[in-house]
């Protein structure tokens, strides 16, 4: 979380894009790639990344099954990110031996999450949580959490979002909008993550 004002959240489609769209961001300044595991391809495109571009920490989203920890490892992902956190990706995680940030959105979610040892965690889905208002309000009473809000997070949102004692970083897809990949507009993502990695970090 701290390597990174933005973590991207990477939906890769066609696997021949995700070595240009992952060397793209690197060469924009962003490392921290989280590749979704929302299409057939993903974990080909973890492996491929993980295989091809040096520079990048590359690891995994939208994990929901625990089995899904041990497969993104495998492929070569060094952290998980879940949109939410039961009991059983909590063990899956600890098992597999890969760093998660879990995803919350209430107080509860918060303590569960840190009972389970995670202090790092993703405010998801942010801008429904209520963003900026919801993470000053949680930095109250729970001041040991650092969050990764990510859900509607814009790099217009983001500054603001970043300034918060316990932001580390932001999540977001707009730093690879499917219009540019489609179009091989490599130049055009790596503009996108230069202006994003400006942004600053903790
Ligand atoms: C997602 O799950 O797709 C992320 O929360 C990204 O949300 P965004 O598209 O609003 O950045």
């Amino acid at each position: 979380m701290r390597s990174c004002p933005v973590m991207p959240v990477i939906v890769i489609d066609d696997l021949e894009t995700a070595v240009p769209l992952a060397r793209a961001l690197v060469a924009g300044g962003i490392k921290v790639l989280e590749v979704t595991l929302r299409t057939p391809v993903a974990l080909a495109a973890v492996k491929a990344i993980a295989d091809n571009v040096p520079g990048a920490i590359v690891g995994v989203g939208t994990v929901v099954r625990p089995e899904q920890f041990a497969e993104a490892k495998a492929a070569g992902a060094v952290f998980a990110v879940t949109p939410g956190l039961t009991p059983k990706l909590a063990a899956a995680a600890r098992e597999a031996g890969i760093p998660l940030l879990p995803g919350v959105m209430t107080p509860s979610e918060v303590i569960a999450a840190l009972e389970e040892g995670f202090d790092a965690l993703k405010l998801f889905p942010a801008e429904q949580a209520g963003s900026y208002a919801m993470l000053k309000a949680l930095g109250g009473p729970l001041p040991q959490a650092l969050f990764c809000p990510t859900g509607g997070v814009t790099v217009e949102s983001a500054p603001k979002l970043l300034a918060l004692p316990n932001v580390g970083c932001v999540g977001g897809s707009w730093l690879c909008p499917k219009d540019k990949i489609a179009a091989g507009d490599w130049d055009a993502i790596t503009a996108i993550a230069r202006e994003a990695a400006a942004l600053g970090g903790k």
